[in-house]
């Protein structure tokens, strides 16, 4: 991050008779951001600034967003490319290492993952613990959250190599953790992982196979699954990436910052989305009740939000969305079953919100969460599974963005102010004397 030369911004306190300079601090593309980090000393006020939109808690290389625009840059690359030529282990590399790999840096590093997917026999004996009706999401948490139990001789988050250990070992070890879930929900035996499969396969097999039966991975689904996980690995600072860098920020161990990651993504105005979207759908039912809901939608005394819809930072469609969506498409198509409902009826409320004032003004344009559950159910994927399949691929970004904070020499622990509204200072009175 360098100071723009020259450019600052003078704030004046006229009351006080006191004023700051503040510099502006260029990014390599995008907005600059005004450093404010001596506002409170020179002025005595803090920023305002509730939900963090208008605030950059930290510079980072990893991933660019233009909301206006609709682009999503990993490491420089548009997403659109990465979806068409490239694969999840190889923007997996890309994201962690900053470059994309030489074929023989991405088969070294595929093994890597490959060779660790197996996950300690006690921590798979956590399961038993769960009601059969736990939420998925509900055990990855906790199960990930188990893992620094495990691995104590290789937490020491000063140490380069122990970070790159780790980050081996969740990346490898979360489709297992993800699958045991729905194993467990199932009431069926978990299926070990097969290292002569890619990940996605891997996670397709350990979700389906039974061991009574030869199971063979439908390509389609797995290529499908694969290009999910690339539109989902990274999002620069959203709520569960945040998350991760303010719990890590305590020099938490990496494993609870994760674990803080999935639970913060299971929210519905984040990743829970992709499951309430289907269930939105579902209950719209047709395409006569669309009107309905989308009135409700707009209805301010109504709790009901039209789920996918919407974003903090795409002010314009969400390059994810459009990929999903023309993917949906062809997916369906590929497995026969291009006559599916949802999806129409998805299509159908997509154009008509599209056209509704309402949502035109607000910029309201379809996530990459609306089309996505119309995928994951087209391949046998169950609903409580949707988010627990974001939160695999988004793992790969919350530890690159661990590391990346990790590693910086100026890193501090993330401590936002308040506006305190509460009662100003009074004096305790004896319960005997309160009326
Ligand atoms: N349906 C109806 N109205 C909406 C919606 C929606 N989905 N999203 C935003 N609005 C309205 C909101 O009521 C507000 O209206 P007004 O100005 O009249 O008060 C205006 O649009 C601005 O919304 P906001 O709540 O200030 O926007 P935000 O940036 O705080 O929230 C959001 C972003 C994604 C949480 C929100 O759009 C939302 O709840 N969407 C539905 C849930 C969803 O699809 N989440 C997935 C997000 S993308 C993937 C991910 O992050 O994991």
């Amino acid at each position: 991050m360098n100071d723009k030369p020259g450019q600052t911004f003078e704030l004046t306190d006229s009351s006080a008779g006191r004023s700051a300079s503040l510099p502006v601090r260029a990014g390599t593309i995008g907005p600059a951001g005004l450093d404010i980090s001596h506002l409170q000393p020179e002025l005595d006020v803090f920023t305002y600034d509730p939900g963090f939109g208008m605030t950059a808690a930290t510079e980072s290389r990893i991933t660019y967003i233009d909301g206006d625009a609709g682009v999503l840059l990993y490491r420089g690359y548009p997403i659109e490319q990465l979806a068409e030529k490239s694969s999840f282990m190889e923007v997996t590399y890309l994201l962690l290492i900053g470059e994309l790999p030489t074929a023989k840096q991405l088969a070294e590093f595929s093994g890597h993952i490959r060779y660790h997917t197996m996950i300690n026999e006690t921590l798979l004996r956590f399961f038993n613990g769960f009601h059969h009706n736990a939420h998925p999401m509900a055990m990855v948490s906790a199960v990930v959250a188990s893992m620094s139990a495990f691995y104590h001789d290789t937490m020491d988050i000063h140490n380069p190599r122990h970070r790159e250990i780790f980050a081996h070992r969740i990346i490898a070890k979360i489709p297992t953790i993800a699958a045991a879930a729905h194993k467990h929900s199932l009431g069926q035996p978990f299926i070990y992982p097969r290292n002569d499969l890619d990940y996605a396969a891997n996670l397709l097999n350990m979700l389906f196979a039974v061991p009574c039966e030869p199971y063979k991975v439908d390509p389609i689904a797995a290529k499908a699954l694969d290009l999910l996980f690339v539109l989902h690995a990274d999002h620069e600072q959203n709520a569960s990436t945040s998350t991760v860098r303010l719990a890590g920020s305590t020099g938490a161990n990496p494993y609870a910052a994760i674990s803080a990651g999935v639970s913060a993504l299971w929210g519905p105005a984040h990743g829970g989305a992709n499951e309430a979207v289907l269930s939105m759908l579902e209950q719209i039912g047709t395409v006569d009740n669309i009107p309905k809901y989308l009135a409700m939608a707009k209805d301010k005394t109504s709790h009901f939000r039209l789920m996918g819809f919407g974003h903090r930072v795409y002010k314009n469609f969400d390059p994810r969305a459009k990929i999903i969506r023309e993917m949906t498409h062809k997916v369906l198509a590929a497995l026969g079953r291009d006559d599916n409902p949802l999806l129409e009826l998805a299509l159908r409320l997509e154009e008509i919100a599209l056209k509704d004032e309402y949502f035109i003004s607000r910029k309201l344009y379809p996530n990459v969460d609306f089309y996505s559950g119309v995928i994951y159910s087209a391949i046998g994927i169950p609903r409580s599974m949707f988010t627990v399949m974001f939160a695999v691929a988004r793992t790969v970004g919350w530890v690159a963005h661990w590391q990346e904070m990790i590693s910086d020499p100026h890193m501090r622990i993330g401590r936002p102010r308040q506006l305190y509204t509460g009662a100003p200072r009074r004096d305790y009175i004896p319960v005997s004397k309160r009326t």
